[in-house]
């Protein structure tokens, strides 16, 4: 097994940013040491083993059920999953979704970013050139292995570990996203209590997640998750609008932003993993042009009045607030 020395992740190839300062022991808290293939806590001597291609495996002992059934169902989706997202309408799709979501990250400092649930880095992709470095944070090696030969080892590292007890430190990133990741975690005040952990005090987490607030989305997710061989029901919560923001809030965070994009377009074009029969679309001639008028039309449709909160995703942003901010009453930060 090649030691993390030998890695492209290592501490003495990083120029800009060392990546590995950003890691902790999931469970003693405290820094790692690169030793021979692995990182090393030293007060404890847990170790954690470094795959062949550098990825730090820190979730092999510690992590949660709702992870380990998410870990196994990933490694056996992680092909397809992928594959689906290089369809042609699914590529023109993502682009409106794109679009609200770096809408929504404008105010948010990007210097060192973290991609909780990261799959193969979508965030990532989108923000490759604006930040200074990234850390992904994934459950299943085979989604992690996809990303890590997509990406410049200098400037982003991928690692496996659980959402719900992060192997990252206190305070260390300006902006933390989550892109399709909140909905797999059934603990959310647990991934928020982490996620402000890991945000230094100013920063902001961006998301965008299936949101089932409209009837008509609850009812046919209730059916679709329960009968498709590619998702899970246990672990895969689509989320409501009242019972996200106060679990934010809760765990510290001031929530700013819900934006809810998609309708029937989304429906119909998007998630060919799971609906097979939208994968002939791409052999429809004009299928892009047709696409990307669906995403105009699913626009304006919840731009409606009394359509704000009937897409099929949300986008959101909540800040950690600054140390001044967080010394005030809750009533006049949200006045402010
Ligand atoms: C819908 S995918 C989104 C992936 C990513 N946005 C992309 O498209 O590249 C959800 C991801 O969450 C990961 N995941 C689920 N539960 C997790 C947990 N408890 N901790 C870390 N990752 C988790 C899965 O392995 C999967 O890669």
């Amino acid at each position: 097994m090649s030691t993390v020395s030998q890695q492209p992740q290592s501490r003495s190839r990083s120029k800009s940013i060392d990546l590995i300062e950003l890691l902790q022991c999931p469970v003693s808290h405290e820094a790692l040491t690169p030793e021979d293939g692995a990182l090393i806590a030293e007060s404890t001597g847990e170790r954690y083993r470094v795959t062949a291609s550098g990825i730090p495996v820190m979730a092999e002992k510690f992590c949660s059920d709702d992870g380990r059934v998410q870990q196994q169902h990933y490694d056996r989706v992680a092909a397809a999953y992928i594959e689906n997202l290089n369809y042609p309408h699914t590529q023109e799709y993502q682009k409106y979704l794109d679009g609200a979501m770096l809408e929504a990250a404008k105010p948010a400092c990007l210097g060192v970013v973290a991609e909780i649930c990261c799959g193969r880095g979508e965030a990532f992709q989108l923000l490759r050139d604006k930040i200074v470095g990234g850390v992904g944070v994934d459950i299943s090696l085979n989604m992690l292995e996809a990303a890590r030969a997509e990406f410049d080892p200098q400037k982003f590292m991928f690692l496996q570990g659980d959402a719900t007890m992060l192997p990252l430190r206190d305070a260390s990133f300006d902006s933390v996203f989550m892109l399709g990741g909140i909905h797999h975690v059934n603990d959310r005040q647990a991934l928020f209590n982490e996620v402000f952990r890991i945000l230094k005090p100013g920063g902001y987490f961006i998301w965008r997640e299936p949101v089932s607030d409209f009837f008509l989305w609850r009812f046919l997710r209730a059916i679709i998750y329960r009968l498709s061989p590619g998702l899970d029901h246990e672990t895969e919560r689509p989320l409501l609008h009242e019972e996200t923001w106060p679990v934010l809030e809760k765990a510290g965070m001031q929530p700013q932003l819900w934006r809810t994009c998609g309708f029937f377009g989304f429906c119909l074009l998007m998630n060919s993993d799971i609906l097979m029969f939208n994968r002939l679309f791409r052999f429809i001639p004009g299928i892009r042009a047709v696409t990307r008028f669906a995403a105009w039309l699913d626009e304006r449709i919840v731009r409606l009045p009394g359509m704000k909160r009937a897409g099929l995703q949300v986008v959101g942003r909540a800040q950690r607030p600054t140390a001044a901010a967080s010394a005030q009453p809750s009533s006049q930060r949200n006045a402010a």
